[in-house]
């Protein structure tokens, strides 16, 4: 965090636990206030994102309802089953969302057999409306600034963020700029601007998007930069993950999960969504442990992990994991906090080991996943090789995005067969 982060903002939308008319209070659920994660200090709920005493980042505190499996359960087939544990308007099913979640948790047999391993799940995101896990954080985002009285939904994005925020704002019918490095993948480029918002390629890396960003939320304040100034609700959509694993296990904990690795905001809120769940009596508590994974190219949290420090050394991102590749990484300390706290591991995979994983992952289990797939299955197979990950526990990988939206990563790696002609001849001659 830098001191450019305003908050509390007194000219903001709607300051002072206001809702979008101004008339009544601000209610996001059964969301309390936001409290600094470094100093602990606690603001009303609002559209602020930095604590005003340390900078730290602010997160969103509750007081839970009691909430059964079956409240749950009879909820609707996406996020919305758990609205009672995210900060937003408590009707939020009736309203015109993109309806993301429930995505399938896929038993991995194949892959798992491949790598020796006993019980082995993909948490297949790609299955989400914009084909990434980015829809689940964007409809939060949205759903909270909407009740701040925020007018346009924008954002910088490594590209998933960038779709999922264009899709919610045409779906909400209102205004979106996104903000994306110009040398995306091509697939990338195009899902983003079919939505017909503000569309804006950057000649720069992530992290000259994200400080442009946060320089036009100072100058536009009724811009909801979903991971800039309303950064603390956006996360909390993350938690929904790790929500949907306990309950698709069967309302169990897993032993170990993996978790690709940009920000690290979705590594931090799968392992708080866990938490809640025991805290609130849904799942038996035990011990879980978290794993993170990055590219070698921009592997800025792997290697603070590796060195033992405490804070991550920004990097300049090197790899074609482009949706990972975030060098000053906003969350990186919290996933630190959390993979040394459960006993698990940050490492990285180079783009040869990514595009391997990738195509591993399809052949042996039907799943094509994006190259951050890519990079958790690589990150998988690495720390079982080093007897970091047990093969006979029960382990969830995150499928975070689709593989058709990072076609070029394999490209040069798939053979496409020359045709034939459509003759029995031909078919035997050749196969
Ligand atoms: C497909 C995919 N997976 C994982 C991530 C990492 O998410 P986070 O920034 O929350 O660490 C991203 C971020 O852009 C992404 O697009
Ligand atoms: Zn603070």
């Amino acid at each position: 965090m830098t001191a450019q982060t305003d908050s509390p903002r007194a000219d903001g939308p709607r300051a002072g636990g206001q809702n979008a008319d101004g008339r009544g209070p601000l209610r996001l659920g059964h969301a309390t206030g936001l409290t600094c994660r470094e100093c602990g200090s606690t603001v009303e709920l609002g559209p602020y994102y930095a604590c005003s005493e340390c900078f730290g980042p602010l997160e969103v505190g509750y007081d839970f309802p009691r909430l059964t499996r079956a409240d749950i359960e009879a909820g609707p087939q996406n996020i919305w089953r758990y609205a009672p544990l995210l900060p937003v308007p408590q009707d939020i099913a009736t309203r015109t969302t993109t309806e993301p979640g429930y995505t399938r948790l896929v038993r991995a047999d194949g892959l798992a057999a491949e790598l020796g391993m006993r019980r082995l799940w993909i948490k297949d995101d790609s299955g989400n409306p914009t084909h990434s896990f980015k829809d689940r954080v964007v409809a939060v985002a949205l759903a909270a600034a909407t009740e701040m009285g925020f007018k346009v939904l924008a954002c910088p994005s490594t590209g998933n963020l960038a779709n999922a925020v264009a899709a919610a704002a045409a779906r909400a019918g209102i205004r979106s700029v996104v903000m994306v490095p110009a040398n995306l993948e091509e697939q990338k480029i195009l899902t983003t601007a079919v939505y017909g918002g503000t569309f804006v390629t950057v000649d720069g890396n992530y992290d000259d998007v994200n400080r442009l960003a946060s320089e036009l939320a100072g100058e536009h304040e009724d811009w909801a930069f979903v991971n800039v100034n309303v950064r603390p609700y956006y996360a909390e959509g993350s938690k929904t993950l790790g929500f949907e694993i306990a309950e698709q296990l069967g309302w169990r904990l897993p032993d170990q999960i993996v978790v690709p690795v940009a920000s690290g905001a979705q590594l931090v809120k799968i392992d708080k969504g866990f938490s809640e769940f025991v805290g609130l009596g849904l799942v038996e508590s035990k011990p879980w442990k978290v794993f993170g994974a990055q590219a070698t190219g921009c592997s800025p949290v792997s290697e603070a992990f590796a060195k033992g420090w405490d804070v991550v050394r920004p990097v300049k991102p090197d790899t074609i994991a482009k949706s990972l590749a975030i060098g000053n990484p906003a969350d990186g300390p919290y996933v630190l906090d959390v993979v040394r706290r459960t006993g698990g591991a940050v490492a990285d995979v180079s783009d040869a080991e990514v595009v391997d994983s990738m195509r591993l992952l399809a052949r042996s289990q039907g799943v094509f996943g994006e190259t951050a797939g890519g990079v958790t299955v690589g990150v998988l197979r690495k720390l079982l090789a080093a007897g970091q990950l047990d093969p006979d526990a029960e382990t969830v990988i995150i499928n975070s995005g689709d593989g058709l939206k990072t076609l070029s990563a394999v490209a040069p790696s798939v053979t496409v067969p020359d045709a034939i002609k459509p003759t029995l001849e031909a078919f035997q001659a050749q196969y």
